[in-house]
């Protein structure tokens, strides 16, 4: 288990989340950054991939270098080549001078190709070449030149789909897919809600200069049930508006300005159902009084009128970290 205090150790204070699905593949970023091999962050949009790449650059031996993001949907397919590899001069109308590309500038360091599905067929070419013999050639160029670079990539859709329909060359896909990061959506990780919206909180407060913000359970509820499309980001942006809109008092739910949740749960049995909220309750209930008593469990065991060793059991029973109460705010 990789705990806050680990976590701080590892240099990745920055990840917020305690989850077991999230820290099964958090656990990783320090092993890989040690090694250079190339790495593959799979998330939806939102979900910290590039936070991630981050930290494997700034644990590795690279981190005194550059590390270059790079979004390969957001790059005309015309210009794609010549971002990457850069261009020799008169290597087409208007090429005047010669001029390097994103990967010389990222020389010693990492570059980060998101959305590496979309990069245009010729472009894969040769960053397969690049990856197997570091050597690439500037466009209008006869010498070939080397650079000494990391390579993460990361997607937001499913690699193994975008292989089958053609979009990501196969030879390119096993090139890069030495290490895996799957990211959780929050969905899927709802219990890290609580923690990751106090770290929020807390951040644009001091940020923004305003009081630290109470989050009432009701809040810490809604929060909690909503699912997320936009993952972590959405998150932040929600309580970044709030933090900035809200006039005083506690934060309330209109504070969030939450769209309207259309997520029909899926068909369950009432028992299923029922359950599962209860189970949804106890939870952003304990992580709502163990935030309002910075994870004193003591005092919120006295909050909630239970004696300390019930509490205790809910605790455990959840797996929740009382521990990282503390460090989070
Ligand atoms: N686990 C996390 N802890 C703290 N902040 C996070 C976490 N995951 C994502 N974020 C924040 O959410 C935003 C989106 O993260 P980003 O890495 O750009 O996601 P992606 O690349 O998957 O779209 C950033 O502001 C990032 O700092
Ligand atoms: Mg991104």
């Amino acid at each position: 288990m990789v705990s806050q205090a680990l976590k701080e150790k590892l240099g990745l204070r920055h990840l917020i989340g305690n989850s077991s699905v999230f820290l099964q593949e958090v656990k990783k970023i320090p092993l890989v950054a040690g090694f250079d091999a190339s790495v593959l962050i799979c998330g939806e949009t939102g979900t910290g991939k590039e936070l991630c790449a981050r930290a494997i650059h700034y644990l590795s031996p690279r981190s005194d270098k550059p590390f270059v993001p790079v979004n390969c949907g957001a790059i005309p397919v015309e210009l794609v080549e010549n971002e990457l590899f850069g261009h020799e001069r008169g290597a087409y109308t208007g090429a005047h001078t010669a001029q390097p590309g994103l990967l010389k500038q990222s020389e010693g360091g990492t570059i980060f190709l998101d959305e590496i599905d979309w990069l245009p067929h010729l472009a894969q070419v040769k960053l397969l070449r690049f990856l197997q013999e570091k050597e690439y050639r500037p466009l209008g160029s006869t010498a070939v030149c080397t650079a000494d670079v990391r390579i993460i990539a990361a997607s937001n859709s499913d690699f193994n789909v975008s292989v089958a329909t053609g979009k990501l060359r196969a030879d390119l896909f096993y090139r890069l897919n030495v290490v895996r990061l799957n990211l959780p959506s929050l969905r899927e990780r709802s219990e890290d809600i609580p923690l990751l919206a106090a770290y929020f909180l807390q951040k644009y407060a001091r940020e923004f200069k305003r009081s630290s913000v109470e989050v009432p359970l009701d809040v810490m509820q809604a929060l909690t049930l909503y699912q997320w499309p936009g993952n972590v980001r959405e998150l932040e942006h929600v309580i970044k508006r709030a933090v900035i809109l809200r006039e005083s008092g506690p934060l309330s739910i209109a504070d969030l300005e939450l769209p309207v949740d259309n997520t029909p749960s899926a068909v369950q049995s009432f028992r299923e159902a029922k359950a599962a909220v209860l189970r949804q309750f106890e939870r952003t209930y304990i992580q709502a009084l163990l935030l309002a008593h910075r994870g004193n469990i003591t005092s919120a065991a006295r909050a909630a009128r239970k004696n300390r060793r019930a509490f205790w059991e809910l605790i455990r029973k959840h797996a929740i970290d009382a521990h990282s109460f503390r460090s989070a705010i």
